[in-house]
């Protein structure tokens, strides 16, 4: 099953293909030159778009004194809630200070305390000060620009911008040979085209639009992930969507893209409120207000139902140097017309991260051979139910460097697509919205059987919706709907709570869910789902 597209107006050629330019897909493409091969990097928008950019609170590394990465793992597979892949924490952690040296010796400058020594702040989950930052609260944005910089000098590293990865191109045998690929261009490659290469690396980040309210930027719309489910790949832990404790609250009406005020803010004092002014993290956890994200997330819910109100409250009031601190925020708190110094910040929970994705092994193959993932499109099983804050950055640094060495050992020749032609579908755009509220009324922070059977249901009529016309905002909704549906499918089927998973009906967690559920999609659009243990 493919999108449906024009006919291929144009090719080009590369030994790999990194779709995506954010942490994952630039580290990954930098690591890949170290082989001489040569990359073609396709991004949706422009070079600078998507998630990376927006990342405020840092990076997570055992770098600071005492510190070790077996704390860190510590850490991590207690925020995971039991279902993390304990040899890919172990990867993640150890590898994790050398990725992050590697980051800085590119050009990324990180804030130093008053001693010279990189200042080091505590986030939900973390029994210590180890996450790095730049900026204050931009440490996404000098990653960005540090790894822009090293692309953008590097003459085998063809990018093109606006270029939206539509579907893959695989070879008889199944193998992935290419992508198919539309551009918003100019000359010989305008519109869709294909792309050649001896292996694909899908970067494509996150899927927060799925959602109604998202931290997400307008690209993170899971496409990658949607792109691997059509060409037959695995993916899994789909069920855990993080939705982040503290985003700012401004209407409900709002949708797509909200401001995050960053778990850092809580990391140097913030504290969170309820209606009545009780600090109602104080005996809910012994990490109180940073707890891992979804306790915290989970207890808002309840504080906000309880009290019948849209939002809680951060106070922000003890932090004396809130503006220099934390500049990001701190403008567009005052853009909404609050000073954090003096004036509590409204909060509520919103979709922020997908901890589940393509299904990957250590070195980033998918179950479909020349098919890799990365970053937050990928599920290495290192986050689990629920990853620890700051855990992301580091994921992309850590696993692209490991998937280029991998392509570099063991690429084949390039593969010759299939021309037969398979299904193809596309759904109408005007669905966007119902999709997205059906996900965040059925499928949100508290799910239920009947909540997740109704959204369903919602999806199943939503995709007699179909279009003829294939353009971007067609070839997306297609993609959220894709997601949705398999989300969907696995939180109705996980009757648990645990992690960021969490069902009014099945409020414990249960010994007999310690395992992934693992989806795939046949080519007669058939979901196929299984449960793989836990190592
Ligand atoms: P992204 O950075 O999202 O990049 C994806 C790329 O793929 C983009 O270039 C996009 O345009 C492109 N793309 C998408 N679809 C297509 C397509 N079909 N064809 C071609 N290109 C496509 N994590 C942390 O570790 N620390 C933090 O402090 C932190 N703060 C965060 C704050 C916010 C507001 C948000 C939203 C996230 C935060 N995260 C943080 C999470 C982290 O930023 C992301 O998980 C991480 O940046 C993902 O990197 P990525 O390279 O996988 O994807
Ligand atoms: C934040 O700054 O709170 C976000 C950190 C993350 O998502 O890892």
């Amino acid at each position: 099953m493919k999108l449906l597209s024009g006919k291929p107006g144009w090719t080009v050629n590369a030994d790999v293909i990194v779709i995506g330019s954010g942490v994952a897909g630039l580290t990954t493409a930098l690591n890949l030159r170290a082989s001489n091969l040569s990359v073609l990097l396709v991004t949706k928008a422009k070079i600078d778009e998507g998630s990376t950019k927006w990342a405020q609170g840092g990076i997570a590394a055992a770098l600071g004194p005492g510190d070790t990465p077996g704390q860190h793992k510590k850490d991590t597979l207690i925020a995971g809630a039991g279902l993390c892949d304990a040899e890919a924490v172990d990867v993640l952690v150890t590898e994790g200070p050398e990725a992050v040296r590697k980051l800085i010796s590119r050009g990324a400058v990180f804030d130093k305390s008053d001693t010279g020594e990189i200042a080091l702040t505590r986030e939900g989950g973390h029994l210590r000060n180890r996450i790095l930052h730049a900026g204050g609260d931009a440490t996404g944005a000098e990653v960005s620009r540090a790894l822009l910089a090293a692309v953008q000098g590097d003459a085998g590293i063809e990018v093109i911008e606006n270029a939206l990865a539509i579907d893959v191109l695989q070879t008889a045998t199944g193998s992935v040979c290419g992508v198919t690929v539309h551009v918003i261009g100019a000359g010989s490659r305008d519109g869709v085209g294909r792309a050649l290469a001896r292996a694909v690396v899908i970067a494509t980040g996150g899927l927060g639009q799925v959602y109604a309210q998202t931290t997400n930027p307008s690209v993170s719309t899971g496409d990658g992930v949607a792109l691997a489910l059509r060409a037959g790949a695995e993916i899994a832990d789909v069920e855990f969507i993080q939705f982040h404790p503290t985003v700012l609250w401004r209407d409900d009406s709002l949708s797509g893209q909200q401001p995050l005020i960053s778990e850092a803010v809580r990391g140097e004092g913030a504290v969170l409120v309820n209606d009545k002014g009780i600090h109602f993290m104080e005996g809910k956890h012994p990490q109180k207000d940073l707890a891992p994200r979804d306790i915290v997330a989970i207890e808002i819910f309840k504080q906000m139902k309880e009290s019948n109100s849209p939002h809680v409250w951060l106070d922000t009031t003890g932090i004396n140097d809130f503006p220099e601190r934390f500049p990001t925020i701190f403008a567009f708190c005052n853009d909404n017309g609050i000073d954090p110094r003096m004036q509590m910040i409204p909060v509520s929970p919103a979709a922020h991260y997908s901890s589940g994705g393509v299904k990957v092994d250590l070195v980033g193959r998918t179950s479909v051979a020349g098919l890799y993932a990365c970053g937050e499109t990928a599920c290495t099983g290192a986050h689990g139910a629920n990853r620890l804050a700051s855990n992301s950055l580091l994921e992309g640094l850590v696993f692209g460097t490991r998937i280029a060495a991998d392509i570099a050992l063991n690429i084949g020749e390039q593969g010759l697509p299939n021309e037969q032609s398979t299904g193809a579908f596309l759904l109408d755009p005007a669905i966007k919205m119902t999709l997205q509220l059906a996900m965040s009324q059925g499928a949100g922070v508290m799910r239920s059987g009947d909540s997740l059977r109704e959204t369903l249901a919602t999806l199943k009529q939503l995709a007699t919706h179909v279009s003829s016309s294939p353009c971007i905002e067609a070839w997306e909704v297609s993609n959220l709907y894709l997601l949705a549906t398999a989300i969907a499918r696995a939180a109705l089927e996980r009757e648990e709570s645990r992690g960021s998973h969490w069902r009014s009906d099945f409020p414990e967690s249960s010994s007999d869910w310690i395992s992934r559920i693992v989806q795939s999609y046949d080519g007669n659009g058939k979901w196929n789902s299984k449960l793989m243990e836990v190592h």
